[in-house]
């Protein structure tokens, strides 16, 4: 092991090995010795492999990683590299107020600083729920050292009187149910925590596996890695095996900007059409690719993303959960379809040192409920519509999700396929919605879109999951479980609804809801990827000038200031202005 050269010094050197400083080097050793390194060690010239420990009381969904990060050291060590386990900035979907989204950059920007001001060579990237992903690709890309994605992997399939019930979803689901008086609070309760039977993300294709498997998509992983659910035997082993594997990279110098190109992205966004994955990794996506300097635009949803089938039968898009895709191959067997399709760049450089083509060979799922042929999808046309209009320049669709009812009554008439009409309902946040949504003032039928503003980064800080709003209760009561919704906001990933969301530019910065009135007719015509308000240019001049613009809290930390001062839009990812002109900084060593 002593006799390998890395094929690039490795930059801990700087630290521990520098002549004419050994009083320094003393130190550090005086200090890591508490932890178990010898002093033979340090000066070896072995990597220093950083795990990345997102896992905490604060974020249970990558709490796995606190266990998984022993065998992830087990793996560093038998292939001789030292770790170092250091703790990321914690991110928890459901609880962070006023958003989990405000933690993306913030964690980003702490990863930043570690991975580039300490002598790390390497790093294990833990991930799992939803923003934990994107924060690490992002900084690793960031700072340019040699970075692999361990999942922590999504729960156990959640069950309920023989019934499966998902992460999200099911909450989405019962609380319809609850609405129309057909299941009391307790029962909701109880089929809310049945879908949590055990550690790890959520198991739906919600944003957590969304993102996990974007991160073996593009490379990143392991094979197989995204699905393992938490608790599973081979969940402990894939830790062992990346650990492992990290250290190999770290003498081949195996960086992300090797691995991340517009193909390996493009890669990313047929996989989630594919797998009917969360609208959020729009946002994700676009952050990473930023990142890495890869030149992704908006439009690539639509051009690479739409037409694909819908080939994974996983809620919310489909029936079944995280078990069964981990059983039924995973991300490799979704991708091998892929690729026998001829729809994947095989080409692109993975963690494994090989092309993802040669990753996929032997890959095909045995699975034939869960992963769909190609040319026996669940759905056509499935993926992601972009929209623009005199509204907004960027909202997209989540088509995947659109349920055959929504089809039938919306975007069925004939002649007008794909097109429909309805009278706008405008709400000024989620408080807003939920103090007026069941007021039989608002006289709201099935020609109704409602509209939610005040959701974006700017104006909510950091944009919130709000944008699926359900119809009033007097409406789901006679059966109408879904109107069609459009909002500067996103969604949860887990949900169900015909939504148009991360509309940008968002309200608070002027977009066009700013100006959108409760009684506005807006049409939407999903053919042209055109979405406006039926409101003459004069009028909107009007209201441009004479209204006040919708109210935006104040900020309330710090944090909320400056991410707000520097935080662009949903369409670009969201992403930190200034931080973008930051790039592979590991090249330059931080000055003692
Ligand atoms: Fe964390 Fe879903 S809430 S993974
Ligand atoms: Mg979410």
């Amino acid at each position: 092991m002593t006799t390998r050269q890395p094929r690039r010094p490795f930059r801990s050197r700087e630290w521990f090995a520098d002549p004419h400083r050994s009083d320094m080097t003393a130190l550090y050793l005086e200090r890591f010795m508490n932890y178990g390194i010898t002093p033979e060690e340090l000066r070896s010239g072995r990597p220093i492999i950083g795990i990345a420990q997102t896992g905490s009381d604060l974020s249970p969904c990558n709490r796995v990683h606190l266990e998984l990060a022993k065998r992830v050291r087990d793996g560093i060590r038998d292939a001789g590299g030292i770790p170092m386990e250091f703790p990321v900035h914690p991110i928890f979907e459901n609880c962070r107020r006023p958003t989990a989204a405000l933690d993306r950059n913030l964690a980003y920007l702490g990863l930043v600083e570690i991975l580039y001001g300490y002598p790390i060579d390497a790093v294990v990237l833990t991930t799992g729920c939803d923003k934990t992903t994107p924060a690490g690709v992002m900084a690793a890309s960031t700072v340019d050292i040699p970075a692999i994605v361990l999942s922590g992997g999504p729960m156990l399939d959640g069950w309920h009187e023989g019934e499966l019930v998902g992460s999200g979803t099911v909450v989405w689901r019962s609380r319809r149910l609850l609405a129309a008086g057909e299941i009391d609070e307790e029962e909701f309760l109880q089929r809310a925590c049945s879908s949590a039977p055990s550690v790890g993300h959520c198991n739906t294709m919600g944003t957590a596996s969304t993102m996990n498997a974007v991160a073996e998509a593009l490379g990143l992983s392991l094979p197989g890695c995204a699905a393992i659910p938490a608790p599973y035997r081979e969940r402990g082993q894939m830790a062992y095996e990346t650990g492992r594997r990290i250290v190999d990279m770290a003498y081949e110098d195996l960086r992300p900007s090797r691995i991340l190109t517009r193909e390996s992205f493009l890669n990313a966004l047929s996989v989630i059409s594919c797998a009917g994955g969360s609208s959020n990794a729009q946002v994700h996506i676009m952050a990473m690719a930023r990142h890495a300097g890869v030149d992704l635009r908006p439009e690539d949803w639509t051009e690479h993303a739409y037409d694909l089938p819908l080939l994974l039968n996983m809620q919310p898009a489909g029936q079944f959960l995280g078990e069964r895709f981990h059983r039924a191959g995973g991300v490799p067997a979704l991708m091998w379809e892929l690729q026998a399709a001829g729809k994947l760049h095989g080409g692109c450089l993975t963690v494994t040192g090989r092309t993802m083509a040669e990753n996929l060979e032997g890959r095909e799922t045995r699975d034939r409920e869960m992963i769909r042929r190609f040319d026996a999808p669940l759905l056509e046309k499935a993926g992601f519509l972009l929209l623009k209009g005199n509204l907004f320049d960027f909202g997209i669709l989540k088509t995947s999700v659109i349920s055959q009812r929504f089809r039938d009554r919306y975007l069925s008439r004939p002649g007008q396929e794909g097109i429909f009409e309805a009278r706008a309902v405008v709400f000024d946040g989620s408080d807003d919605y939920h103090h007026r949504i069941n007021d039989p003032a608002l006289g709201i039928d099935e020609d109704c879109i409602l509209v939610m503003r005040g959701a974006g980064p700017i104006g909510w800080p950091g944009s919130a999951e709000v944008v699926n709003m359900q119809p009033p209760d007097a409406l789901i009561q006679r059966g109408i479980h879904t109107l069609p919704t459009l909002g500067d906001g996103r969604q949860s990933g887990t949900a169900d609804s015909p939504s148009i969301l991360n509309v940008s530019p968002e309200s608070a910065v002027g977009g066009g809801l700013s100006w959108l009135q409760t009684g506005d007719v807006i049409r939407v015509d999903l053919n042209a990827g055109r979405c406006d308000a039926l409101v003459a240019p004069e009028e909107i001049a009007r209201r441009q000038r004479e209204l006040p613009p919708p109210p935006v809290p104040r900020s309330h930390s710090p944090w909320e200031q400056l991410y707000r001062e520097k935080t662009g839009q949903l369409a670009d990812g969201a992403t930190l202005d200034f931080a973008l002109d930051y790039r592979r900084i590991s090249e330059v060593t931080p000055r003692h």
